[in-house]
């Protein structure tokens, strides 16, 4: 009766025909862009509750009778309520679970060459995904404006006045003049609850529009089974209510997942950090920004190039030529591993060894570089650990390369056994 209602005026049966029928493919990664999706509604939740309790302004106030930045004192105050810690905490992990979710579905999209035509142009929105996720994570670390969110933002200060040319406007543009300025904070809270969301927003919706367009890579197809069903078709399950009952229990166990966490894991406790002060404590980023950091360590602190007019130091070619080239890389893959006709099916990593072994070889080294980061605990010299990270990496893109080689060949004698 309601639904005749509502379908007699906004036509939902025409809908239900277009968007609820369509297939969904049965395979557990296609889940990770859900889990992404996901979180980041959790993120906007237990934001907006943050929002009402925190006070974007680095202006002193009492707080047990210290004076200390009001941003700071909001972020202990939320600490001191009893759903308030456990929002934020909600907040943080969810955080984590979305950063590491969207890493592991553009891993999987490039495993199984999902990148190639005719979803390039989804590849790149991903990218874009990638970077504004990043921003988001990078912008809300000033927030709480303890001593150690503002050592650790200090350190992408400097990264960005040691771009070549630009720099120091790059610099003053996004942390509104000389970090720490005034107007810092304010900008980063503008730039963490508007600005960046509604790009996300945006670029999600954009992302599962072209996805709707050009329909799922199909797990367990290939080339001539497809054509055999006319090319772009899809067999999976339907929108509506298969695939929705899974994702409405994916969410909810997700939420479980976050709330458990948030119970039995405490963040840094920033009332131990304290209000910035001269003393710089010794930090390390989150995990996702630790091969930049650990790059930066390799490179010698008197390295210097200068190229018209401009000084290239160590800041520049750890901070900002080491991400540069490969967020290059990641743009450029679609194009440099091109196919001149549509591929619709997820294609076997093990069949393709050369692009394998080349991912496995960038994770080697972005594992590697990421424990270049704690060499000073590890008591290892800078240049021994360089020589570490070329040996892993090279020897990780080698050896995955001849064993995947091998195993093409045993699949072409039929020599391989299949369960
Ligand atoms: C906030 C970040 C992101 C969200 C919420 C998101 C969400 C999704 C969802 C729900 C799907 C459909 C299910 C699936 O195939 O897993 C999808 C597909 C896809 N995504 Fe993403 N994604 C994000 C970031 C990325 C990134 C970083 C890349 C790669 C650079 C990427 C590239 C793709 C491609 C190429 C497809 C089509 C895959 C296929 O048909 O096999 N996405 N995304």
């Amino acid at each position: 009766m309601i639904s005749k209602w509502f379908d007699e005026r906004l036509e939902l049966q025409k809908f239900k025909d277009k968007f609820l029928n369509k297939a969904f493919p049965v395979h557990p990664t296609f889940l990770l862009g859900e889990v992404a999706l996901f979180s980041f509604v959790t993120l906007v939740l237990s934001g907006i509750f943050l929002g009402l309790l925190y006070e974007p302004s680095t202006g002193k106030i009492s707080l047990f009778g210290a004076m200390v930045p009001a941003a700071y004192a909001s972020v202990v105050k939320i600490d001191l309520l009893p759903l308030g810690v456990i929002v934020r905490r909600i907040h943080h992990w969810s955080a984590m679970i979305m950063i590491a979710s969207v890493i592991a579905h553009l891993a999987r999209v490039y495993f199984t060459s999902a990148y190639r035509k005719p979803r390039e142009i989804n590849w790149l929105i991903g990218l874009g995904l990638l970077g504004i996720t990043l921003g988001a994570a990078f912008t809300g670390y000033l927030l709480p404006y303890s001593q150690f969110s503002v050592t650790a933002t200090s350190i992408a200060y400097y990264i960005s006045k040691s771009v070549p040319w630009v720099g120091d406007w790059i610099a003053r543009l996004l942390f509104a003049g000389e970090f720490p300025a005034h107007a810092t904070v304010p900008r980063f809270f503008f730039l963490h609850v508007m600005v960046i969301p509604a790009v996300l927003v945006s670029l999600v919706g954009l992302h599962m529009l072209v996805l709707i367009k050009q329909k799922h890579t199909e797990p367990g197809a290939n080339r001539k089974r497809k054509e055999a069903r006319g090319g772009q078709r899809l067999i999976g399950i339907p929108v509506w209510p298969e695939q929705s009952y899974i994702s409405v229990s994916l969410f909810f166990f997700l939420l479980f997942v976050v709330v458990l966490m948030a119970t039995y894991i405490p963040l840094n406790p920033i009332e131990t950090f304290g209000p910035p002060s001269p003393v710089t404590p010794v930090m390390r980023p989150d995990w996702y920004f630790l091969p930049i950091y650990g790059f930066l360590k390799l490179i010698p602190g008197d390295l210097s190039i200068s190229i018209a007019g401009a000084k290239i130091g160590p800041e520049a070619i750890g901070g900002v030529f080491f991400p540069g080239i490969l967020a290059f890389i990641l743009v450029a893959i679609p194009f440099l591993d091109r196919a001149s006709e549509a591929h619709n099916y997820i294609e076997n990593p093990l069949h393709r060894p050369f692009m394998t072994s080349a991912g496995i070889a960038v994770a080697a080294f972005l594992f590697m570089t990421t424990v270049s980061g704690y060499i000073d605990v590890l008591h290892i010299a800078p240049a021994s650990m360089a020589i570490y990270v070329v040996v892993v990496s090279a020897a990780a893109w080698v050896i995955s390369y001849l064993l995947l080689r091998r195993y093409g060949r045993a699949v072409k004698k039929g020599e391989h056994v299949e369960s």
